[in-house]
């Protein structure tokens, strides 16, 4: 039988030749592989300027060290990975954990409300799985209280809300390109912003504050990618609109299965948004769906078929956190931490696969264990998501 990974992460030929290009050449530090892939990359999210890196947590970092001061705080969602707070934290600020919307897995903005202080500078939003934050309530909400707003998009590479990619947004936009990625390099990050200034200053930070030749004018860090990553990311960067498409009608496939089946529910899409399908994760309502997230996990994987947990904690109760900043309750957080659960939806899949996964979600299922191949074929004949209507592509 074969195995159903979570991920794909085998590079191609044309990635490779690339490595080996600049391996070749003898010079890999960061360069002009690294100068020509920030611009590609900008331009391929919308954004004005692109600041490459080591990863994507020194994406998120660079963008906190260029305006945050210590004592300020920062709204971030606690369901989310560590990086997205603990980059706050280590640049000597707060983050302020909040609470979801337990259908969009996103940052409840009532929620976070409640916790603005007079020393709220900014606002943290992750587009979590590649589902996109509503843009316009989030900048409505720091407009009104005057706040930065730093995007953590390391999971939601293509992602658009609106006709627009998320990744055009003020003030800062950070990516990762982490093998699980929809973008994938070995280890990177980047972030965007259009505000020249905090461009300049976050290339500077990246660098030991570097400003001219042995000349420091402000602590940073060395966070520089290497020209090896950049030549990989360039090639990636022209395979990512056919791997989201792939992902995306994987992802419809799977949505389709699994809406049919009680007690089980994948993330509800943002409305007028693409989701990039970074992860596709369902919610597992143990009493309706007959037995619990943990066991589905087991009988997938009794039947060869990988998954995994994203996250199986929210980060205020990570131990780190609760030392930091002392115990604290987030009910959506902690719900939808105990019930979810990644499935495989990456761009390798092929249509066998994904009805195998969702034959083995239903197996699972108390009083549905069955699958036709009636219900196949009306998977089959479902119409297709409209993945280009109003967006601009530019490869
Ligand atoms: C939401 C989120 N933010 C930040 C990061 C950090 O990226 P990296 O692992 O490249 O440091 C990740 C990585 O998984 C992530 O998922």
């Amino acid at each position: 039988m074969k195995q159903i990974e979570m991920s794909a992460t085998k590079l191609d030929d044309s990635e490779i030749e690339a490595a080996l290009r600049v391996l070749r050449s003898g010079a890999f530090r960061q360069g002009k592989e690294c100068e020509a892939f920030e611009i590609e990359f900008a331009e391929k999210v919308g954004a004005k300027y692109a600041v490459a890196s080591s990863n994507g947590s020194a994406a998120l970092h660079l963008a906190y060290m260029a305006f945050l001061k210590p004592g300020d705080e920062v709204l971030v969602p606690s369901f989310a990975f560590i990086a997205s707070a603990a980059m706050i934290s280590m640049t000597q600020a707060k983050p302020v954990l909040c609470d979801i919307d337990p259908k969009t897995f996103l940052i409840d903005l009532n929620d976070a409300e409640q916790r603005i202080t007079h020393r709220t500078r900014a606002i943290a939003p992750v587009h979590l799985f590649g589902n996109a934050c509503n843009t316009e309530d989030v900048s409505n909400f720091a407009d009104k209280h005057h706040l930065k707003i730093v995007w953590d998009a390391a999971q939601a590479h293509g992602t658009m809300h609106k006709a627009q990619d998320i990744g055009g947004f003020p003030d800062f936009v950070c990516y990762s390109f982490y093998p699980s990625k929809n973008t994938f390099v070995g280890e990177g990050g980047m972030t965007c912003t259009p505000h020249a200034e905090l461009h300049e200053k976050m290339k500077y930070l990246r660098s030991h504050g570097e400003t001219r030749k042995d000349y420091h004018t402000m602590l940073g860090m060395d966070y520089r990618m290497t020209d090896i990553e950049a030549a990989i990311g360039r090639e990636q960067l022209r395979h990512l609109d056919r791997m989201l498409e792939i992902r995306r009608k994987n992802a419809h496939h799977l949505e389709i299965g699994i809406a049919a089946i009680p007690g089980i529910r994948s993330q509800h899409v943002t409305p007028n948004s693409l989701h990039a399908w970074r992860q596709y994760c369902v919610y597992v309502d143990a009493d309706k769906f007959g037995c619990d997230r943990d066991t589905l996990a087991e009988h997938l994987k009794e039947r060869g078929i990988a998954s995994s947990i994203h996250y199986p904690r929210g980060i205020h109760s990570q131990p780190v956190f609760e030392q930091l900043y002392g115990r604290t309750s987030l009910p959506n957080t902690e719900q939808i931490s105990r019930g979810i659960l990644a499935l495989p939806v990456h761009h390798e899949l092929h249509e066998d696969d994904v009805y195998r996964i969702i034959e083995a979600v239903e197996e699972c299922y108390d009083h549905s264990p069955y699958f036709s191949s009636a219900r196949m074929s009306r998977l089959e004949l479902m119409p297709q998501p409209e993945f280009s209507q109003g967006i601009q592509r530019s490869v």
